[in-house]
């Protein structure tokens, strides 16, 4: 890659000037206005600066001995600091030459692949999956997908909620409300039903309160919890009817996951948590429960001297003391150097507490903890800037939102092609559609919330995946017209040249597709990814417009081809990794 040769001079340089310095800090990344060049170094200021030494005088000592003239037109020293690259055309079409043949092009492997364990997506046993798991579901799955690419160890697992004090209230349910026949047509409905049935009666703040209900409920979960054969058969039967449903919603959202170890899987597992801390001094008996104090003046401000409960009084476990089994778990089990949470923001204070009670945990008994990082993100909203509901003020169903992304788009693609069979129209749909809904999940900062919005999803212009699904379309149709054989094989054996600026500028954005992913991985963004594709379809069009392809010349056709065939990869790499579908035609 061509800005790796260009850092790789820049550090050699550098060490020139300062020998002693740590030179891996100088990147060489795009220039983020391509008035001042292709790639830029702005590190040399932080360098110059701990050094007390004058970074413009420093840029220009390391500049004066830098040498990428086999690749850039100039080296601009500007500003304070920085140092600009200009890329010549010809090392710009050497670099799409060896790309062509690259499995993944423009992608490089990660130089220390890590092991790194994804929890995403984690519904609760018994309730529907509503519009809110999409967003870990959707954003665990893009992740994974990319540091997969990128040559790390991926393990993805999904903490499933199946153990806690709802089942108290389900099993009350269960036992005096269930209707078999329901059950049968609707699990997820029948138990939803039956659960908020008896939780109304359990909360004693609400008038349908009955303290026999909340007893019972308390005596049903007891009796689960110490193995009580019947309430453990239902318990199994509710776990694997809520899977059964899952397993639908991820099979049509192409969602796999390694493992699925719910909560119980820890049962047996959260013993050793309660010994261990409270051996190293960590957990303490308060009120009878068992207590982590963030007395630490480095505890977290949302958390500091905060209870942080890892044993109910009851002696039963929580949240908190499977959570901090599982850490145990991944770490000894799953050899995992890196937990990511795809969670939504509004846990934030228990995963701080986790984190900080695991790195003192591990500090105290002298283990190398993992690194553990919370990818948080916002809710997803109405028209009305208010949490998506239904009409009747329900949570939205992610299997009734999924329904109408396909319907909605069945109604577009009829339209525009109502020439194509019904089982090709439905097919089309099903991948616009599915494809509309995730991309208009990724594409937003995920720390921000958003507007759900079908039109601006669906739409066939702007930032959108049919957007770029089209333009995948357009590009293969080239091919197609072309003759795909010779076409192909032109490419593979092309001498390259570029002339053209539309040429030129389709060619340096493709360059950048595996900093742009390392940049996704690096900071957990797949929006950065949403948004380079589209700016790379809109170089794309701005090149097919002003460059003929099959039309031109012999000595331009390969180029372009080659050009072509480079977007289409790049397109497909990047909605793949953003666990978008494509397809033939559109
Ligand atoms: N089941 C939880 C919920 O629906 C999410 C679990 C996230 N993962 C974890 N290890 N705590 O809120």
């Amino acid at each position: 890659m061509i800005h790796q040769l260009l850092q790789d001079r820049l550090q050699e340089a550098a060490r020139q000037v300062l020998p002693k310095a740590d030179t891996s800090l100088l990147l060489v990344r795009p220039c983020p206005d391509p008035k001042f060049g292709d790639y830029q170094c702005t590190a040399l200021i932080s360098l110059a600066k701990e050094r007390k030494l004058s970074p413009r005088q420093l840029a220009a000592d390391v500049l004066a001995r830098l040498d990428v003239g086999e690749w850039c037109e100039k080296v601009e020293l500007a500003g304070v600091g920085f140092i600009n690259f200009r890329l010549q055309t010809s090392a710009l079409a050497q670099a799409l030459q060896s790309a062509i043949r690259a499995e993944h092009p423009f992608v490089q492997k990660a130089k220390q692949p890590r092991t790194i364990v994804i929890d995403f997506s984690s519904p609760n046993v018994a309730k529907p999956m509503h519009v809110g798991h999409i967003r870990s579901t959707v954003l665990g799955d893009c992740l994974a997908r990319t540091l997969r690419l990128l040559g790390h160890r991926v393990i993805t697992d999904n903490h499933i909620g199946d153990w806690g004090t709802q089942f108290g209230m389900l099993l009350v349910g269960w036992k005096t409300l269930l209707d078999r026949q329901t059950l049968e047509a609707d699990p997820l409905g029948e138990m939803d039903r039956i659960y908020k049935a008896i939780s109304a009666q359990c909360d004693p703040e609400k008038p349908g309160f009955h303290q026999s209900t909340l007893d019972r409920a308390r005596a049903e979960l007891v009796k689960l919890q110490s193995g009580d054969p019947e309430n453990l058969a239902i318990w199994r039967e509710m776990i694997a009817l809520s899977q059964k449903q899952f397993d639908e919603i991820y099979s049509r959202l192409g969602v796999k996951f390694d493992y699925a170890l719910g909560e119980s899987f820890y049962n047996d597992k959260v013993q050793r948590v309660y010994q261990e801390l409270t051996d190293c001094g960590l957990a303490v008996e308060s009120e009878g429960a068992l207590v982590v104090f963030q007395n630490e003046p480095e505890a977290p401000a949302n958390i500091k001297a905060q209870p942080f409960i890892i044993r109910k009084r009851d002696g039963g476990a929580n949240y908190a003391s499977t959570d901090l089994a599982t850490v145990l778990y991944r770490k000894e089990n799953l050899k995992a150097d890196r937990v990511l949470y795809v969670v939504d923001s509004r846990q934030r204070d228990h995963f701080d507490h986790l984190f900080f009670t695991v790195h003192r945990w591990f500090t105290k008994t002298r283990r190398n903890p993992p690194e553990l990082k919370l990818i948080d993100f916002g809710t997803v909203l109405g028209d009305n800037n208010k949490p998506l509901k239904t009409r009747s003020g329900e949570n939205v169903k992610l299997r009734d939102l999924l329904d109408e992304a396909e319907q909605r788009a069945f109604k577009i693609v009829s339209e525009k092609n109502p020439e194509l069979r019904e089982s090709q129209r439905r097919e089309i749909a099903r991948i616009v559609g599915l494809g509309a809904v995730k991309f208009a999940d990724l594409l937003p900062n995920r720390q921000s919330d958003y507007v759900f919005s079908w039109d601006k999803m669906l739409a066939l212009e702007g930032n959108t995946a049919p957007y770029l699904q089209y333009a995948c379309v357009r590009i293969r149709s080239i091919f197609r017209k072309g003759g795909a054989e010779n076409a192909q094989r032109g490419v593979r054996n092309a001498e390259l040249s570029l002339a053209a600026p539309q040429e030129i500028a389709l060619a340096k954005h493709l360059l950048n597709f595996g900093l742009v992913l390392e940049a996704v991985a690096d900071e957990y963004r797949p929006n950065f990814l949403c948004n380079y594709l589209y700016e790379l379809a809109g170089r794309f069009a701005r090149f097919y417009e002003n460059c003929p392809v099959l039309k031109a010349a012999e000595s331009e056709r390969a180029t372009r081809l080659a050009l072509c065939d480079l977007t289409a990869r790049v397109l497909n790499q990047g909605l793949e990794v953003l666990g978008v579908g494509t397809t033939e035609q559109m």
